[in-house]
C-alpha cells in the first residue's frame, strides 16, 4: 500500500521492484569474483536450476468472494514466539566483497524490517558489531561447526554470540567443505583465503584461536596471516568429522532452540527429532554444495508430513519472489530463509537496497494473499489447499 501511495504522488522509487532485474543490475557493480561467488553454483548449476523449476510446478488457485477484514495478517508462530512476517535473511558469508559495509548494512536492514537476521560464521565483519548493527532485532546465530579437537573454540564463539543477543542456533550440515564451484575456481577465489582475509572476522576476533594460534606458531595472528586464515579455514570446514552423537555437545554449550541447516531427506528429518532439535531448514544450500541433487522444495511436503508436527520447519534454496514464498509456506514451511535476492540488494545500495528486496517481497507476498482470496500467513489459511500441481 505504502508503495502503491508513492506512485501516486509520482514519487519514483530508487531501486526496481522487478525482482528479475536485481540480478542483473547487480552483476553490473560487483567485481569478477564477487560475482563469482555469489551468482555461481555446484557444478553446472542443474540443482540451482530444480530449486527455481520446482516452484512452478505447483500454482495457487485464487478464491473469489472471500470477505476480509483488510489486508492478510503475515505474522507467523515459529520456535514459540511471534514474529510479524514469515522470512528472515538467510547466513550468507564474506559480505564486504559485496558492499563496504556488508554485514552492518544487511543486519541494520533486517532490524528496519522487523526480519531476523541470521548471521554466518563466514561473516566479514566480527559477532559484536554485526549485534550492534542489528540493534534491537532478532538475531540468530548460524555455525560452521568446528571438529571436535577444537570444542573450546566452539564453545567460545557461542559464548560470545549468546553474549551478543544471538537467540537461536542454526548449524549448517551441508558444508563441511565448499562445494565444486567452476565460477570461484576459474576465479581463483577462495572466499576465506584472500590476502585480505575477509572471511575470518570471526575466528581472527575469537581469544580461543587466538591463544591457541600463538601457543602453537609463537607469533600473534597478525604476523602471519595466511597461515592463520589457512589454520581457521581448516578449523570451521573440517570435512566430515562430526555425527549425530555430537548434537549432545551443542545442546550442552546452547541454551536457546537449535536449528539444523540443509536438510534434504524424510531420514534425516526424522533424525533430527530424535536428537531434539526444535527445527531444520530444507534447504540444499542454493544449488552450491551438491549438483545433480533434488530441487529444495521438491523435498519440502514429504519432511513436513513426516516430522511437520514435532518441530519447526524452515525453508530455503530458490525463492526469488512472494508467490514462492506463498507456495513454501502452503507446502508447510513456516518461515522462509530469503538468501541471493537480498545479496543482490546489497549490491545495489546498501541497508537500503536490502530493505528495499525484504519490503518488495513482503508486499507481494501480502498482495498476492490477499488477491487469492488468502486470509493470512498461518497455516489455517495457507495450506496445501490453495495449491495444485499442474504436472500432475
Ligand atoms: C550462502 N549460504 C550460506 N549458508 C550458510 O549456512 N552459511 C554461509 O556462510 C553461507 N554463505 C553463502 C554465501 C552466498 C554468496 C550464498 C549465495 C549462499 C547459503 C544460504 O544461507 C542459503 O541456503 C541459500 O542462499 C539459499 O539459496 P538461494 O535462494 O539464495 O538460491
Amino acid at each position: 500500500k505504502e508503495i502503491y501511495d508513492k506512485g501516486l504522488r509520482y514519487e519514483r522509487p530508487r531501486f526496481t521492484f522487478q525482482t528479475t532485474k536485481w540480478q542483473a543490475l547487480a552483476e553490473e557493480r560487483m567485481s569478477a569474483e564477487a560475482k563469482g561467488y555469489v551468482v555461481g553454483n555446484a557444478g553446472d548449476g542443474e540443482t540451482a536450476r530444480k530449486n527455481s523449476e520446482a516452484f512452478a510446478k505447483w500454482s495457487i488457485v485464487p478464491q473469489r468472494l472471500v470477505k476480509t477484514d483488510g489486508l492478510p495478517d503475515l505474522s507467523v508462530d515459529v520456535l514459540g514466539q511471534r514474529h510479524p512476517f514469515p522470512i528472515a535473511v538467510a547466513p550468507v558469508g564474506v559480505q564486504r566483497i559485496f558492499h563496504g559495509e556488508g554485514e552492518l548494512a544487511s543486519a541494520a536492514a533486517a532490524a528496519r524490517e522487523n526480519v531476523p537476521y541470521v548471521m554466518s560464521t563466514a561473516s566479514s565483519t566480527s559477532i559484536e558489531n554485526v549485534a550492534e548493527a542489528n540493534g534491537v532485532g532478532v538475531r540468530w546465530f548460524q555455525l560452521y561447526w568446528p571438529t571436535n579437537e577444537h570444542n573450546d573454540i566452539t564453545a567460545s564463539i557461542l559464548q560470545r554470540a549468546k553474549a551478543s543477543g544471538f537467540t537461536t542456533l542454526f548449524v549448517t550440515l551441508d558444508t563441511y567443505i565448499l562445494g565444486w564451484r567452476p565460477s570461484d575456481m576459474d576465479n581463483g577465489y577462495n572466499p576465506f583465503l584472500r590476502s585480505d582475509n575477509i572471511g575470518v572476522a570471526i575466528g581472527f576476533s575469537d581469544p580461543v584461536f587466538r591463544s591457541k594460534f600463538k601457543a602453537k606458531h609463537g607469533v600473534e595472528i597478525e604476523q602471519d596471516l595466511h597461515t592463520a586464515a589457512s589454520e581457521w579455514t581448516g578449523t570451521v570446514f573440517p570435512s566430515l568429522s562430526h555425527g549425530w552423537e555430537d548434537i549432545k555437545f551443542l545442546q550442552d554449550n546452547w541454551d536457546g532452540p537449535i536449528v539444523l541447516k540443509g536438510i534434504q531427506t524424510v531420514a534425516d528429518a526424522r533424525k533430527c527429532v530424535e536428537h531434539g532439535v526444535q527445527g531444520i531448514v530444507v534447504s540444499n544450500h542454493g544449488g552450491r554444495q551438491v549438483n545433480g541433487g533434488v530441487g529444495s522444495l521438491g523435498m519440502l511436503p514429504r519432511i513436513v508430513d513426516a516430522v511437520g508436527d514435532k518441530l519447526d520447519i524452515f525453508f530455503d534454496s530458490g525463492i526469488r519472489n512472494g508467490a514462492d514464498i506463498a507456495k513454501a509456506m502452503a507446502l508447510g514451511a513456516q518461515m522462509c530463509l530469503v538468501g541471493r535476492p537480498y545479496v543482490y540488494g546489497l549490491a545495489l545500495g546498501g541497508e537500503d537496497g536490502v530493505s528495499h528486496v525484504l519490503k518488495s517481497l513482503l508486499g507481494e507476498l501480502e498482495l498476492t494473499l490477499h488477491l487469492a482470496g488468502i486470509q493470512s500467513a498461518s497455516p489455517e489459511h495457507l495450506n496445501r489447499e490453495i495449491l495444485i500441481r499442474e504436472d500432475q
